[in-house]
Parts: structure tokens; C-alpha cells; sequence
């Protein structure tokens, strides 16, 4: 069992749970991820390590309730317990010093960035941040963002904060800009927005990384669950990534994937009488 010291709610349906793992906390690094069941009859459910403490031997979850998995683990409260934390898993961030970052997170996706952006940021990038959500509640971790970032840009769908449209918008004039063109850029979030922004970076070959958050269930290259085409190889994203060149992605074919049992889980949820939002 593995203890929960606190729990937070950072904004809707988004949970902050520091987990006690003491030998995931030593050994994870930037990029990789756990797979978590709340109790012994719970899904699996991968969720980034968005960040780690070794000396107090606890790890930073952070997880958007969207369906049955991922609200039981969100209803664990503090003093509570999760049954198992399996990791660390999957490749660590290739981290270089290339000199201009831009790394850019959409909704959740910006708590499995946040890890990568601050060890770009200690090995000596100039790290600008672009996040955004649906509005201003959802934008997650401006603040931790902002203490390592040179900038922290936001775009909300509704205007409430920062530039009203989409991140790909502000990434826009960065990119327009010569002065601000960076080296590499890194993107976490609803894959139509990692499509877009390796769409934008392409013509431009700036390198561009992208996490790819296929269906997984064992996270250990065996199943075949986590499947994406990169380059025109098969790869299995829970020990080849879950960090891929975004140039190289098929995006369109993973989009079909993960909607492989939508329609089952929703019947499921049905059944259930749960409320999916
Ligand atoms: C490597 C990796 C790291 C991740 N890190 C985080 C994280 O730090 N925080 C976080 O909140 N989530 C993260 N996710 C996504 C999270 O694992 C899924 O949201 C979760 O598995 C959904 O399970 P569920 O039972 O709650 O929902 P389900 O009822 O199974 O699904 C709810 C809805 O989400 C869709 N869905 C199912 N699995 C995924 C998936 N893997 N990614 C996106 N949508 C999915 C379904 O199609 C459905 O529409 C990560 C996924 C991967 C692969
Ligand atoms: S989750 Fe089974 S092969 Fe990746």
C-alpha cells in the first residue's frame, strides 16, 4: 500500500496527490510515469510522475478525474492509501542544452510537461512555457511554471486569461518572431494540439517532442495495448516513449486507437448510472 501524505484539488476535476513511494521517488526521472491502482480490483491507470521528492521519499501525482480509474484515484483522501504504484516506467526525457525551449501543455497535459520543462530549465535552457485550458480555472500550475520559466504565456478558449484561442496561437508569434524562434519545442496535451504544433514546427525543422498518452495496460512492452506508428515503425509507447519526435508521429492512426472502447466504457458508465462529463 502505498500512503497519500495530501491532496489538493487544483482545479476542476484535476487532483494534486503526493503519494509516499520511496524507491520510485529515488530512481524516477523527468519524462516517466507510474501505473497506479487505487485498490485490488481498480483499472490500471498510467499517470506521469509530475514531480519528486527523494529525501522525503514521496512522489507528485496529478490526475484529471475522467472516468472510473482516474476518480477513484482522486477519491483517495489524504491518510488514504492506493494499493499499487508500479515504476518508474517508460523512457526518461532526453535532456540537452540546446539553448531556447518552448514548451507547450494543454489542460492536464501540462502536469505531465511540468517535469521535463523544469529539468530543461536546470540543465540550462531558456525555457519559455506556453499553457493553456477551456478557461482560467483550468489552466494548472502557473505559479510552479513561473519559477523556473522565462516566461509563462497562456491562451484560454474564452479569453478569461491571456490570448483568447488556442496555445498553438501564441506559439504562432513566437515562431514569426526570428528573435524568439526556439531550438526545440516540447508539447503535452489533447493530441490534436501535439498534431498541430508539430504542423507548425515542421516546415521550420525545429525539433519537436511530443508524449503520447496511447491506452495502456501492463506498461511493460507486453500487451501490444500502447501501439503507435513513428517513422513507419511500430513502437510501443511504455517502453520505447511515451516521448516521441512529433514530426515522425502518426497521429491520425493513435486518435483512432484511443477511441477503441470509448463506446464500451461509456455503455459501462451507463450501466453504472455515473456521470461522465
Ligand atoms: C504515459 C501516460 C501518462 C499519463 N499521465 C497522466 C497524468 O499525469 N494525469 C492524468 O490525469 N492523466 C494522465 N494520463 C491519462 C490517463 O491515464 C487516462 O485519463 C486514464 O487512463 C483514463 O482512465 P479512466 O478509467 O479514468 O477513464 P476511462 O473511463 O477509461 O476513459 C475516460 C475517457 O478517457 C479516454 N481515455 C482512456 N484512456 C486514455 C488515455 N490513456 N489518454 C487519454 N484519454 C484516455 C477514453 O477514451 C474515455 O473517453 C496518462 C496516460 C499515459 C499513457
Ligand atoms: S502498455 Fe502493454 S505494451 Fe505498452
Amino acid at each position: 500500500m502505498y500512503k497519500v501524505v495530501s491532496t489538493e484539488v487544483i482545479a476542476p476535476s484535476v487532483h494534486r496527490l503526493v503519494v509516499e513511494a520511496p524507491r520510485v521517488a529515488a530512481a524516477r526521472r523527468p519524462g516517466q510515469f507510474v501505473i497506479v491502482r487505487s485498490s485490488a480490483d481498480a483499472e490500471r491507470i498510467p499517470l506521469t510522475i509530475a514531480d519528486a521528492d527523494a529525501d522525503a521519499g514521496t512522489i507528485t501525482l496529478i490526475v484529471q478525474a475522467i472516468g472510473r480509474g482516474t476518480r477513484e484515484i482522486a477519491e483517495v483522501p489524504s491518510g488514504g492509501a492506493l494499493r499499487d504504484v508500479a515504476g518508474p516506467l517508460g523512457e526518461p526525457t532526453e535532456i540537452r542544452r540546446v539553448g531556447r525551449v518552448v514548451c507547450v501543455g494543454g489542460g492536464v497535459g501540462t502536469a505531465v510537461l511540468f517535469p521535463l520543462a523544469k529539468a530543461l530549465a536546470e540543465a540550462g535552457n531558456e525555457v519559455t512555457t506556453i499553457i493553456g485550458g477551456r478557461s482560467e480555472p483550468f489552466v494548472i500550475l502557473r505559479r510552479e511554471l513561473a519559477a523556473f520559466s522565462k516566461a509563462v504565456l497562456t491562451a484560454t478558449e474564452d479569453g478569461s486569461l491571456g490570448v483568447k484561442g488556442f496555445v498553438t496561437a501564441v506559439l504562432a508569434e513566437i515562431l514569426a518572431d526570428p528573435a524568439r524562434v526556439p531550438a526545440a519545442v516540447y508539447a503535452v496535451g489533447p493530441l490534436p494540439m501535439m498534431a498541430a504544433v508539430a504542423e507548425q514546427t515542421r516546415p521550420m525543422g525545429i525539433r519537436t517532442i511530443v508524449s503520447l498518452n496511447p491506452i495502456m495496460i501492463d506498461g511493460t512492452g507486453m500487451c501490444g495495448g500502447c501501439r503507435v506508428t513513428v517513422g513507419g515503425q511500430t513502437k510501443f509507447a511504455c517502453v520505447d516513449g511515451p516521448e516521441f519526435d512529433g514530426h515522425q508521429v502518426d497521429f491520425r492512426e493513435l486518435a483512432n486507437r484511443q477511441g477503441t472502447y470509448a463506446e464500451h466504457e461509456c455503455r459501462l458508465s451507463n450501466a453504472r448510472g455515473e456521470n461522465r462529463s
